[in-house]
């Protein structure tokens, strides 16, 4: 699908359900096929404790291709908030690059808000206990999370705004919190998509690609299933609108994805 010029580039998918059970007893060609199209790190978001062991089993089967981040969604907080979080910190090892994805969601329930505020919190505050970055998820939420990583100024955070679809004013205020970047992905491909307009202003040295697969599929695969093979097409959506090369982009964002979640220098084998 590809040309062969694709082949030495290398790419990060810094967030992609790989365990996910679209892809059920497939996931050895989903990743082969990432491999292929020069997608060499694919970093697992975690969800809840109900898919953990899925994630840890497979991320176990790929030590070099596949990393994990832990965290409790905030579609999965409830009532036992703090047993979830308690689950993740005796999990919590080097094998973990970030606590994610975490962050608040009012889109479809608002039953329990304060106990989304209270896990986002604690969850802040363990990633700069364990010096992790986090990896966010923010859906129609946003003044709550301000308020928040406001509030959590004195953490230092770093991390990054996954499937970020804000407006350029919304990256510079992020800024004055902390170490951020943003993950822009299949989204950025959409006819008239807003985020497209960020994309232009955002430097790239703040950018790190993700597919969010199963979910989010980039245009012309819209409609499909997502899958981490595709992020050439998000980097090359990325090069159209900043007017650079398609290498830059590669480059650039698997640099910041390194920097960002710390993960050694991927080993290349063409
Ligand atoms: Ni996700």
């Amino acid at each position: 699908m590809f040309s062969n010029c694709y082949l030495s580039m290398t790419y990060i998918d810094t967030h992609t359900h790989n365990y996910d059970e679209a892809y059920a007893s497939e996931e050895e060609a989903v990743i082969q096929r990432a491999l292929d199209a020069g997608v060499r790190i694919m970093i697992q978001p975690d969800v809840d404790s109900g898919e953990r062991g899925r994630m840890i089993d497979l991320v176990k089967r790929y030590p070099d291709n596949l990393r994990m981040m832990l965290g409790l969604y905030p579609g999965s907080v409830g009532k036992n908030w703090q047993e979830e979080i308690d689950d993740i910190k005796n999990l919590l090892d080097e094998e973990v690059v970030a606590i994610g994805e975490i962050g608040l969601d009012y889109h479809y329930c608002t039953d329990f808000v304060q106990e989304q505020k209270d896990a986002f919190v604690a969850q802040l505050s363990l990633a700069a206990q364990r010096n992790l970055p986090v990896n966010i998820h923010l859906r129609d939420a946003t003044d709550d999370f301000f308020d928040i990583i406001s509030s959590c100024r004195h953490l230092g955070l770093r991390g990054n705004l996954h499937a970020f679809s804000g407006s350029f004013e919304t990256f510079c205020r992020l800024q004055k919190y902390g170490d951020w970047y943003v993950g822009i992905g299949g989204v950025v491909t959409f006819k008239k998509a807003a985020v497209a307009e960020s994309v232009g202003k955002i430097p790239l040295e703040r950018i790190v690609l993700e597919t969010d697969s199963p979910y989010l599929t980039p245009v012309p695969k819209r409609g499909t299933r997502n899958e981490s093979s595709l992020i050439p097409l998000i980097a090359a959506k990325i090069a159209e609108i900043k007017g650079l090369t398609l290498e830059e982009v590669a480059n650039q964002t698997t640099e910041n994805a390194l920097r960002l979640f710390e993960i050694n220098r991927p080993k290349i084998v063409l």
